[in-house]
């Protein structure tokens, strides 16, 4: 899959975009036939261990990146970018960006946009690097505008609707609209050419994405507007319980577990 094949199905069946952060994941996700796989600066909170997505690093993008594009043979890989690796100084976002295509063999990156980021987009999409734009929450600026939903008054949709298109005419192929409301998703949705993936958008969007944790039922608590779709995490907790259970009640290992060999008897 490339950008410009996303760029082309606005308007047609609805796209599909998850997160991914490591390769067996990543595999099971693009087996499912999921059309983009994001890997999320999201990995903070949900592999890393972190409370929110400030602290992670290129570094650790690049590797979750290359883990998940390993995986991949079908869905676009999308390298979120993480916070203050872009947004201060044009060369440095470049490097960082292009590090995603280089090194980590990402396909397109992902930007939480802002007025900022309208330039960066222009001139990365230039050099062939594919920017997916990113509006409404953006939680790269929780310090500053909290973990709200975005858009909820005339002047900040307005707003939310001129970023849009800015961003479409600098080059983006595709809009991220994370907790805004679904009727203003709507009209971004009809406002711009390029798809729009929603989360907490509603269904008007061309496209849906969560965070897999969340889908697969591994986080401890979802956001409102997410879903759980199995139990991993109870699955899990089953399955490392059953295995302490069994070691301590020395039923593990059992026969089927062990190899003799003759030869070692004698050892002492
Ligand atoms: O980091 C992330 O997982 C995201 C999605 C929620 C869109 O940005």
């Amino acid at each position: 899959m490339r950008a410009r094949d996303i760029r082309a199905r606005a308007g047609e069946e609805t796209l599909t975009m998850l997160t991914a952060y490591d390769a067996p994941t990543a595999r099971l996700v693009d087996e499912a036939g999921v059309d983009m796989t994001l890997v999320g600066d999201s990995v903070g909170n949900t592999r890393l261990g972190y409370e929110s997505t400030l602290p992670v690093t290129v570094d650790e993008m690049a590797s979750h990146t290359a883990a998940v594009a390993r995986a991949t043979d079908d869905a676009l890989v999308i390298a979120d970018m993480p916070f203050l690796s872009y947004g201060a100084d044009e060369g440095d976002a470049v490097e960082n960006c292009g590090r995603m295509l280089k090194e980590a063999d990402a396909d397109a990156v992902k930007l939480e946009s802002g007025p900022h980021t309208v330039g960066l987009t222009d001139r990365l999409t230039d050099l062939g690097i594919p920017v997916q734009a990113h509006l409404g929450l953006t939680p790269q600026r929780e310090n500053e505008t909290g973990l709200f939903r975005q858009g909820t008054d005339a002047e900040s949709a307005r707003e939310i609707v001129d970023l849009a298109e800015r961003h479409e005419t600098a080059g983006a192929f595709s809009l991220v609209l994370e907790h805004v409301p679904a009727n203003l998703a709507a009209a971004v949705t009809e406002a711009i050419d390029i798809p729009t993936i929603g989360i907490g958008a509603g269904p008007d969007c061309d496209g849906q994405v969560l965070v897999v944790d969340d889908v697969i039922g591994l986080s401890e608590g979802t956001a409102p507007f997410s879903k759980a779709f199995g139990d991993v995490r109870g699955e899990m907790a089953r399955a490392i319980g059953g295995y302490v259970d069994a070691v301590e009640g020395d039923e593990f290992p059992a026969e089927e577990h062990s190899h003799y060999e003759n030869d070692v008897d004698d050892v002492y």
